[in-house]
């Protein structure tokens, strides 16, 4: 199959976009509508190998209406999908009304045909990842390929045309517009009130720093009970400690987070990432009322991290939180070993692992120096319980959405049985 499955009466792409997880914390919107932030904010985007969705685009005249499959099974387009899709017709028309005869076919334009979509997550949508935002980020740069909107002229074209896509998933899900480039990307807020300066800019790639390595604890797969979009807007509303973040705290994180990223100097990295991850869980215990998304499980692995940096003498491990108690943990690919073999060591029960270097590790493989320091914490936390951890991916640093030959519709645009 190629990648681009298109007939002259129809046009079909699939892409995979990455998860991505923010270091500083986007948490406030300045505009609800076009979904611009109150701070500009940092992340890691993760490797696609281990965590994406996956999405595939046919758009045809002789569709009758658009529709969407999720993991197999049809639903309603969402308000964000809408929004997206929306704004890509209307992308796809400024193109045809600049070169009008090429973009007819059947008489009717491009823009105006229907769209199947087919979208599927290669891990648990309720596993509280940000499936939002590889989604979003992951339908827009779809929607980017069969609409014409990348520029492949040159590398300056292609670069501005990655920039609009970025501002394409942003108005769907605001940190899904980070998913669009690799490696370490800042969604830079912009001032403007159209949103023509708030996009995704890529600070390094992969392969400035691909010994950035990710462990993903899932604490709970369960629904959070305060969404992101409504907690962050009643933070906005009442939380001081907000304001306090936005004048004095944000912008300076956010260069010195830069400046560890270039000098790949991981300690300083992994201090800011602790602080702010507290600091935006402490803005959400100061919104009224509050907002809790950390649990039992999760303030024992925040309790870890301290413990097992001050035992080895140097900060090699991190963690941040998001909106939910799932803990990512970051740290360099040489301190793997030592860094799972602690951590196997402090869980009273193995939880469910799908990397085969983590099992190993698990089921008995445990390096010498992480039973030391193992022992050296006992008696000043206890062990994380069982069921606490259900799940650990381990990911590493990844890049950006990819154009794949392996479709979720058929060609006529139905979902592909499997
Ligand atoms: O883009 P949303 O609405 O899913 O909000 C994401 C907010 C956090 O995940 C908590 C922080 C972030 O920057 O990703």
């Amino acid at each position: 199959m190629t990648q681009t499955q298109a007939t002259k009466d129809s046009i079909q792409k699939t892409c995979i976009a990455p998860v991505n997880i923010a270091v500083i914390k986007y948490w406030g919107k300045r505009d609800t509508e076009l979904i611009l932030p109150t701070n500009s904010s940092l992340s890691v985007t993760l490797d696609t190998a281990d965590l994406h969705t996956r999405t595939t685009v046919h758009v045809s005249p002789e569709f009758d209406g658009d529709k969407f499959w999720l993991n197999g099974v049809e639903e309603a387009l969402n308000k964000r999908m809408k929004t997206v899709l929306n704004e890509a017709r209307s992308r796809r028309r400024e193109l045809e009304n600049s070169a009008p005869r090429e973009s007819s076919v059947h008489g009717k334009p491009i823009s105006e045909w229907s769209v199947h979509i087919a979208s599927m997550n290669n891990f648990p949508t309720a596993a509280g990842l940000a499936s939002s935002a590889s989604g979003l980020a992951c339908l827009a740069s779809t929607l980017a390929y069969v609409y014409g909107l990348i520029d492949e002229k040159n590398e300056m074209a292609i670069q501005r045309s990655w920039t609009s896509v970025s501002q394409l998933a942003r108005i769907g899900s605001g940190s899904a517009c980070r998913s669009i480039f690799g490696g370490f990307v800042e969604w830079v807020m912009g001032g403007s009130s159209d949103g023509s300066d708030s996009m995704a800019v890529q600070v390094a790639p992969k392969a400035h720093w691909p010994e950035m390595r990710a462990l993903i604890l899932v604490a709970n797969d369960e629904k959070k009970e305060v969404s992101s979009t409504s907690g962050m807007q009643t933070t906005v509303e009442t939380s001081t400690l907000f304001k306090h973040r936005l004048r004095e705290v944000v912008d300076t994180r956010t260069e010195e987070i830069k400046d560890a990223i270039k000098n790949k100097d991981f300690a300083k990295f992994a201090e800011i990432t602790m602080l702010d991850s507290n600091q935006f869980h402490s803005v959400c215990l100061d919104t009224y009322p509050p907002i809790f998304y950390l649990n039992a499980t999760s303030k024992l692995i925040i309790r870890f991290v301290h413990l097992f940096n001050e035992a080895l003498g140097r900060i090699a491990l991190c963690y941040t939180f998001d909106a939910g108690p799932n803990a990512v943990l970051y740290f360099i690919e040489k301190d793997f070993e030592l860094v799972s073999g602690t951590i196997a060591c402090m869980l009273e029960e193995v939880p469910g692992i799908d990397s085969p270097q983590v099992k190993k590790i698990f089921s008995g493989d445990i390096p010498v120096q992480s039973n030391e320091i193992a022992d050296s914490m006992r008696g000043k936390m206890r062990k994380i319980p069982p069921g606490g951890v259900k799940r650990i991916i381990s990911t590493r640093v990844g890049d950006g959405p990819q154009l794949v030959s392996e479709s979720l519709l058929d060609q006529s645009g139905y979902p592909i049985l499997k």
